[in-house]
């Protein structure tokens, strides 16, 4: 799918000419706001009217389209779109409003918005002008996104329009700097994360390992970024055991990719981002059952946020050093594959019981993690589907977290709440450790029902030594049963955004 192509113009919101202007309005205020005020005098006070009717009264996702007459307004179409109370007024609401506009306009036939953002004055959360359009801008992009590549023809109830064009009106030239700043990034960050949606969206039969292993490459031709893919037998060369040992089970070829973005100094440790990517889970010898286990296609959801991630952050060249490291594979049962019982020694050198080939992960990940050691990186951030448990714990509202280090965990909390992907951390005290002894290996790669969600972690933290480590436990926030204002239902790409925004925080902090 083409990007949204986004624009930014100086302009009287009176003035501009489009198929439909956008309005952003707060809940219980009965006069237009911003941008609405002329507009309104423009529609003989038509704004006010239906304020103060009440029938349009600015809740959270709510909507409603007004036609002025001929030669009220340049713009063919009002669109007012609720942000509910201003003092509530966080940049997610601002991303949904914009996701509900993307909706009404497709509803609509209409391909370009314009949008202006005048009524976000004061909003509470303190966002600037630079804030409200980041949100504004990451809602559209993220809500214009559909994956549509495999359908031969449209459906019945398809929408009318696809919005591929974005007008933001800015009130001065400094409000408009702003504003394409803000552009620049959410083109970034929310097309990388659409780029994450479509890889995770793909069947295993299309995303397979070596589908993963040529988007990095071409990432790598396309954005100077170093790429390094290791086949089975570069795996063996290195040591990957954990890998190669769920790997054995399949007859597609596993990859182990490594994208190196040198943005910062020669001598600058790198952050290093790691992504499972399991391109299908059945489960192997501990097959899982049949419901919905189509959907473990997605299982490679943090592999597609460290690509996604990667490209953003050398699209914006931000001024650090990152690598990313993706261990790809599928996971099926055969004469070949892994059994219970069987102990196979990662890269770390440790020695691993597989008690159950279904926490298949952690093994994956356990080689990625001690193979980040090379790197020397200054902190190393994870995100993997790893446990069902997670959803047990946190439902589908936040990514669990989490590590080996407080400050670390506390700022990727921080950095998830600013875009909107939240993470709520579970302890890795002493005691869960013991849930992975094991009689005749140095560890086992299940704890058992209790505390599920830890134990995984714990296992992870076993291969990522000193380095500050924090794990994100996607499994319950990389798909979506049911739909959001700006996100369709299926893959989300998350935490793509996370994962750039930390990146961006980190450059911007030396
Ligand atoms: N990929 C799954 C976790 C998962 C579950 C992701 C649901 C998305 C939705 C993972 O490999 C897995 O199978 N985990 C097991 C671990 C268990 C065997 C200890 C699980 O959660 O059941
Ligand atoms: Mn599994
Ligand atoms: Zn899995």
């Amino acid at each position: 799918m083409a990007d949204l192509r986004i624009t930014v113009i100086e302009a009287d919101a009176t003035a501009v000419t489009a198929p439909l202007l956008v309005l952003p309005h707060f809940e219980r205020e009965r006069r237009p706001l911003g941008a609405a005020v002329a507009l309104d005098r423009a529609v003989g006070g038509g704004i006010t009217r239906l304020l103060e009717a009440g029938d349009f009264r600015g809740k959270k996702d709510e909507s409603l389209v007004l036609y002025p007459r001929d030669g009220e307004s340049a713009a063919e179409r009002l669109l007012l779109v609720g942000l509910g109370k201003r003092e509530e007024c966080t940049a997610e609401r601002v991303r949904r409003a914009l996701g509900t506009a993307v909706r009404q306009a497709e509803r609509l036939g209409v391909g370009e918005l314009a949008v202006s953002l005048d009524a976000l004055d004061e909003a509470s959360e303190r966002m600037g002008a630079y804030q409200a359009a980041r949100a504004a801008l990451e809602g559209a992009i993220l809500a214009a996104w559909d994956f549509r590549e495999l359908k031969t023809k449209l459906e019945e109830d398809a929408p009318r329009a696809q919005v591929n064009a974005i007008t933001l009106v800015a009130r001065g030239s400094e409000e408009a700097r702003e504003f394409c700043d803000a552009a620049r990034f959410a083109q970034a960050a929310a097309g990388a994360e659409n780029l994450a949606r479509s890889l995770a969206s793909r069947p295993g039969n299309v995303a397979t390992p070596s589908h993963l292993a040529q988007v990095a490459e071409a990432l790598g031709r396309e954005h100077g970024l170093l790429v390094t893919v290791l086949d089975r037998a570069a795996m063996r060369g290195e040591g990957l055991g954990a890998l190669l040992a769920v790997a054995q089970g399949s007859e597609e070829e596993p990859r182990f990719i490594v994208l190196e973005y040198r943005g910062g100094a020669q001598d600058q440790r790198p952050l290093a981002l790691v992504g499972k990517g399991v391109t299908f889970d059945s489960g192997g010898i501990s097959i899982k059952p049949a419901e919905k286990m189509e959907e473990m296609k997605y299982d490679m959801s943090g592999a597609a946020a460290v690509l996604g991630a990667l490209r953003a952050v050398a699209e914006l060249e931000l001024p650090i050093n990152v690598v990313g490291l993706i261990p790809a594979t599928e996971n099926l049962p055969s004469g070949r594959a892994i059994k219970p019982g069987d102990v196979v020694t990662s890269h770390l050198g440790k020695t691993i019981e597989i008690v159950n080939t279904d926490a298949e992960g952690r093994l994956i990940l356990a080689d990625a993690l001690a193979y980040a050691r090379r790197f020397q990186p200054q902190a190393i951030l994870d995100a993997a589907t790893l446990t069902g448990a997670v959803v047990v714990a946190l439902g589908n509202h936040a990514i669990g977290l989490m590590g080996n280090d407080g400050d670390l965990i506390d700022e990727v909390r921080a950095v998830g709440q600013r875009v909107g992907q939240r993470c709520w951390p579970l302890p890795l005290w002493d005691e869960y450790r013991e849930q992975l002894d094991s009689q005749v290996a140095d560890i086992k790669n299940t704890g058992g029902r209790p505390a599920g969600t830890i134990t995984a972690a714990w296992f992870l933290k076993e291969f990522v030594g000193d380095t500050p480590w924090a794990h994100l436990d996607i499994a319950g926030t990389a798909w979506r049963d049911d739909a959001l204002p700006y996100l369709r239902k299926g893959a989300t790409g998350v935490p793509t955004r996370l994962f750039v925004e930390w990146v961006r925080s980190r450059a911007e902090a030396r």
